[in-house]
């Protein structure tokens, strides 16, 4: 059960994300759904993970997955009722694993009636002032307000026709236009969102992963921005891109933390920002969120020196606000690290690999896939996991492209394809049709699993000890024993990292030459099969050690 005088959880929690639609299906129609999730509860609790965040789940055209929310006090019924979100609440903390969930709050759907009401409505009107509407320019406002692109290409404007028919205004939607962002400086969108907190809050929930956070507050006037603005941001001439990262954002996220306070045991929010790792930090003040993803981390390819001194900037720049540091390798955005791993050199996180473009090397992608996983969870501070990484699961790059559903394909005219070969169904069972993603027999699955996905069956490896499942299942069991501070092996040699935890010592030999354990090591945990003692660590693999005393 959850215990809420166990007020500093989330300070090494492991977090394992949840996407709906992916995980497991209750009713035969291909897409997941939440009493596909409270039924494999078991998953998580044999797995050991601490919080379950829940990816959206609201009723939603799913034009972005979700992240285009157009009830934000709902179930989508896809997905199914408030009380299967009840039961599934409940059936998590009953095993003592805590519930986060996913707050949108830089945009909502554009089905969404407060954006419906306000196309409805004149320029000028209050509906309007809830969002970012401006005449155009040129003679006959025939141009966006502005020169920002939108992240899934082209312009973040949309002109709208006014009810009478004519070529009016213009509004903002830094994501696709079925986004609308909200208008932020206006006090009755954050009244509306701090009445969302309270829903889900008196629902049990443990806490809030928020959804572009950084982009809430826009610099005055919306000025143009002649620079990059994507991937992690950094600022220009001293100025942060009017977009993101705006001074105002912290007061938000203070008016947040005082209304998660005043609830029962501690709640937590989770910034999703891709900014420098100070920039980040400033989040996690001690009255704002409580941690950030660590995307600095998930970005390095594998390369000893990139990944610690990645490591080592991370923990700094926390420290300094007194936050703990995350990590995460894998998430619904990104291919699939055990993909990531088997190219040589950094890859394009969100862009996607089509069956005609070069393929990984999918045995060592996931070697070091399983290598990372083990180094990153013997590090101090918080883990997120991504569904499906437990397995070993490649990223699904040979997708037919009329599959593809993320908005990014068609807004960029089939050259990007996108994030959906990281959101393929989970396989459970090897022989079942849909490999058990689907509870009831069907086999038609909303993306299409590959074949080669049987063998990454969580029963294929539940009782297997050299599975990547029972490699997981065995670091987290350990992990709990990890404590302190990191302690770094300034000998270790090239190519390797190496550091303890207490009494636990971690060797990662990520592009070494193989290396020798101490005399008297005692292994733990290998991500590898590692042979007899005295033998050598090869490179991509982690081993956890314990040295006998002298
Ligand atoms: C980040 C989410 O993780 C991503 O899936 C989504 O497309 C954008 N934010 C927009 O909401
Ligand atoms: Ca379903």
């Amino acid at each position: 059960m959850i215990d809420p005088r166990h007020t500093d959880w989330w300070r090494d929690a492991v977090i394992y994300q949840v996407y709906p639609r992916s995980f497991a299906d209750s009713n035969g129609d291909g897409i997941g759904d939440l009493p596909g999730i409270t039924s494999r509860l078991d998953h998580l609790d044999r797995l050991g993970v601490d919080a379950v965040w829940l990816s959206p789940f609201y009723p939603s055209p799913q034009r972005d997955g979700g992240y285009d929310v157009a009830d934000y006090r709902d179930v989508d019924p896809q997905f199914g009722t408030l009380a299967d979100f009840d039961r599934l609440t409940d059936g998590a903390h009953a095993l003592g694993i805590r519930v986060i969930v996913d707050l949108v709050p830089n945009h909502c759907s554009s089905d969404h009636p407060a954006f419906q009401a306000a196309l409805a409505a004149a320029s000028g009107s209050p509906q309007r002032a809830l969002f970012h509407f401006r005449d155009g320019l040129g003679a006959n406002g025939e141009l966006p307000p502005n020169d920002w692109p939108c992240m899934f290409e082209g312009p973040a404007w949309t002109r709208v026709t006014e009810p009478d028919g004519t070529a009016g205004q213009w509004y903002l939607h830094l994501f696709d236009p079925s986004q609308p962002d909200w208008n932020w400086d206006n006090q009755a969108v954050r009244d509306d969102f701090e009445s969302t907190l309270r829903f889900w809050l008196d629902r049990n929930v443990d806490g809030f992963r928020v959804d572009v956070c950084d982009a809430l507050v826009k610099a005055d006037g919306l000025p143009d921005w002649p620079h990059p603005t994507h991937g992690v941001v950094e600022p220009i001439d001293g100025r942060m891109p009017p977009m993101w990262d705006q001074e105002g954002i912290h007061d938000i996220f203070r008016s947040w933390r005082r209304v998660l306070d005043s609830y029962e045991g501690t709640r937590i929010l989770c910034a999703e920002a891709w900014l420098p790792s100070e920039r980040t930090a400033r989040i996690v003040r001690p009255d704002e969120m409580n941690q950030a993803f660590n995307f600095a981390y998930l970005e390095q390819r594998w390369d000893a020196v990139a990944i610690r001194s990645t490591i080592i900037s991370s923990l700094q720049a926390n420290d300094v606000v007194g936050a703990p540091t995350t990590w995460v390798l894998s998430n619904h955005d990104v291919m699939r690290h055990a993909s990531r791993f088997g190219y040589d050199g950094t890859v394009a996180l969100e862009a996607g690999v089509g069956a005609d473009d070069p393929q990984p090397d999918r045995a060592l992608g996931l070697q070091r896939a399983r290598a990372a996983t083990a180094m990153m969870l013997a590090l101090p501070g918080s883990a997120y996991l991504y569904q499906g990484e437990e397995l070993g699961l490649p990223e699904v790059t040979d997708l037919p492209d009329d599959v593809r559903q993320d908005p990014v394909w068609e807004r960029s005219g089939h050259r990007i394809r996108g994030r959906d070969g990281c959101r393929v169904p989970l396989p459970w069972e090897a022989t079942k049709l849909s490999f058990g993603f689907s509870s009831v027999s069907s086999s038609d699955t909303w993306l299409p699993q590959p074949d080669y996905f049987g063998p990454y069956s969580r029963d294929s490896q539940n009782d297997d000890p050299e599975s990547t499942l029972c490699l997981y299942r065995r670091a987290l069991e350990i992990r709990r024993t990890l404590t302190g501070p990191i302690r770094w092996d300034e000998s270790a040699a090239d190519g390797t990292i190496a550091f303890a935890r207490g009494d636990v010592k971690v060797l990662a030999n990520v592009n070494g030459e193989p290396a020798a354990l101490p005399e008297g090591a005692s292994v733990i945990l290998s991500s590898s099969p590692y042979a007899e003692p005295g033998s050598q660590v090869p490179p991509n693999t982690t081993v956890w050690f314990r040295c006998e005393e002298a």
